[in-house]
């Protein structure tokens, strides 16, 4: 039933005016671009589908943008990236969730691209190779257990720094990220993560009010991504050549180390909505998940297909958090927020004594998120988000933490004293032995 509902409002409401906005908004830059304001020079680290789009996206969503330089692991994945680049392509797909913006675009700007044999990079050094180009901003698309160093060395070098989400996948890297956003804010660098929920105009418009105290003290809320993509997300017949690194790396979803596991690499972006609505992250987080289901899944990782996560937020507000990958089952995608005078779903209304349905635009948020990020950087004060992307990382990260042990974990515990560190120790092509499935009850908290 919901299921059903959510796909007529997404596919007849705000994916069609998404698509809309994604043709209307390059020719608004094509016209800015008259005036000439300073040129942004972009560099991609992990040119995979989303790090090569937020470079897309950024070149139509403000004048005078320019990639100018890519990296990433594999040599093979530039290659697709600059054709993709290169070549003209009519928008038109339309996402699974409009409220996250459509990933297709009208696209026409090969002229934007100046990226040259010379600022290619391939590697396991390849972020740290493009830092010595003239990009100005660098974008992180890579599978995220390599994202917290990347970023650290990309503002100490003087990037901003555009990181998709997740931008941690355990503490050691959310702590790294804290580091790296205050840097930022110190060195008068920009640091705009992917939760571009944030820049959605109804979900704006939503919490807003909830903070108005629309819907009275929030007394709970709830949010879930319950699908199947993830079962064969990424997925590829193993080559004889590649090592287990390689493997896992271009399978990156289905390994704790570099995905975090979907609560941390999908639901991140709901919980951040939670996490908003009340106000900051939770106190304590206590959980439960496993994996039910492999006979679907094509590979043999070590995450699990179900979670179901209890918040306690520092007002005693409850936050539910459910996360499920498991084919044939209903599937369910959004955010419910409850206080003592009504109702809010985010994305449309509100509900109770001050009910209110939303009404107005939805231009891609991804598009209104690059506008302001770029806006931001050439007057002189680069948005900040680190923190608040590092914060709904390490929620996730809380979550999945307490569902793999069975224990109720505190945040402030899980930030600063936790020693979980997923990432092996240099990390190089070569055998990667993968970590057993955590059993709750017996995986120990560390
Ligand atoms: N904000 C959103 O709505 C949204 C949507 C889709 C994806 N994403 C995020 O974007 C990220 C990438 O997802 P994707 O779908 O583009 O994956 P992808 O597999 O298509 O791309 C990842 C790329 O990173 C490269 N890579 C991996 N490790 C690397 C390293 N150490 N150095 C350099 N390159 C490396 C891979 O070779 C690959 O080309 C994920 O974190 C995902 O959560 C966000």
């Amino acid at each position: 039933m919901e299921s059903k509902r959510m796909t007529r409002r997404q596919f007849t409401g705000g994916a069609a005016k998404a698509v809309l906005a994604a043709g209307a908004i390059p020719s608004i830059a094509h016209r800015v671009a008259a005036q000439n304001p300073d040129k942004i020079r972009i560099g991609v680290v992990g040119c995979g589908g989303r790090g090569t789009g937020a470079a897309m996206d950024a070149i139509v969503s403000a004048p005078n943008v320019e990639l100018v330089a890519m990296a990433d692991l594999f040599p093979d994945k530039i290659e697709a990236a600059l054709k993709r680049v290169r070549a003209a392509q009519k928008g038109g797909k339309r996402d699974f969730a409009a409220q996250y913006g459509s990933l297709q675009i009208d696209w026409d700007r090969a002229d934007a691209v100046k990226v040259t044999p010379e600022t290619c990079f391939s590697g396991f050094d390849a972020h740290k190779k493009i830092l010595e180009t003239d990009a100005d901003l660098i974008i992180f698309g890579e599978a995220p257990g390599f994202r917290p160093r990347h970023i650290r060395a990309a503002i100490e070098a003087g990037k901003h720094v555009f990181a998709e989400k997740p931008v941690a996948v355990d503490p050691a890297g959310a702590r790294s990220v804290f580091e790296s956003a205050e840097l930022a804010k110190k060195k008068g660098l920009g640091f705009m993560g992917g939760t571009q929920l944030r820049f959605s105009q109804p979900y704006g418009a939503i919490i807003g009010r909830i903070h108005e105290g629309k819907i009275g003290d929030i007394v709970a809320a709830e949010c879930y991504w319950w699908h199947d993509y993830f079962v064969r997300w990424k997925y590829q017949e193993r080559k004889p050549e590649w090592s287990d690194m390689e493997f896992q790396v271009r399978c990156w979803p289905h390994f704790v180390w570099l995905s975090g596991d979907h609560i941390v690499e999908n639901l991140v972006h709901n919980i951040d909505v939670m996490n908003w609505a009340m106000g900051g992250p939770p106190k304590s987080a206590v959980a439960l998940g496993g994996h039910i289901n492999w006979e679907d899944w094509p590979i043999k990782g070590n995450v699990y297909d179900h979670f179901f996560v209890e918040y306690e937020y520092p007002n005693g507000a409850k936050g539910y958090a459910s996360s499920r990958h498991i084919v044939n089952c209903a599937h369910r995608l959004g955010e419910k927020v409850m206080g003592t005078k009504g109702a809010a779903d985010p994305f449309r209304q509100i509900t109770g004594e001050h009910a209110y349905e939303y009404e107005g635009p939805f231009d891609n948020p991804r598009f209104i998120q690059w506008g302001k990020f770029i806006e931001s950087i050439r007057k002189g004060s680069p948005m900040n988000c680190g923190a608040q992307v590092a914060e709904a990382s390490m929620t996730a990260i809380l979550g999945r933490m307490s569902a793999y042990t069975g224990r109720a974990i505190n945040y402030e515990w899980a930030l600063h004293q936790s020693k979980l560190d997923l990432m092996p120790p240099n990390p190089g092509f070569g055998p990667l032995p993968v970590q057993p499935l955590a059993i709750p009850g017996k995986a120990s908290l560390v």
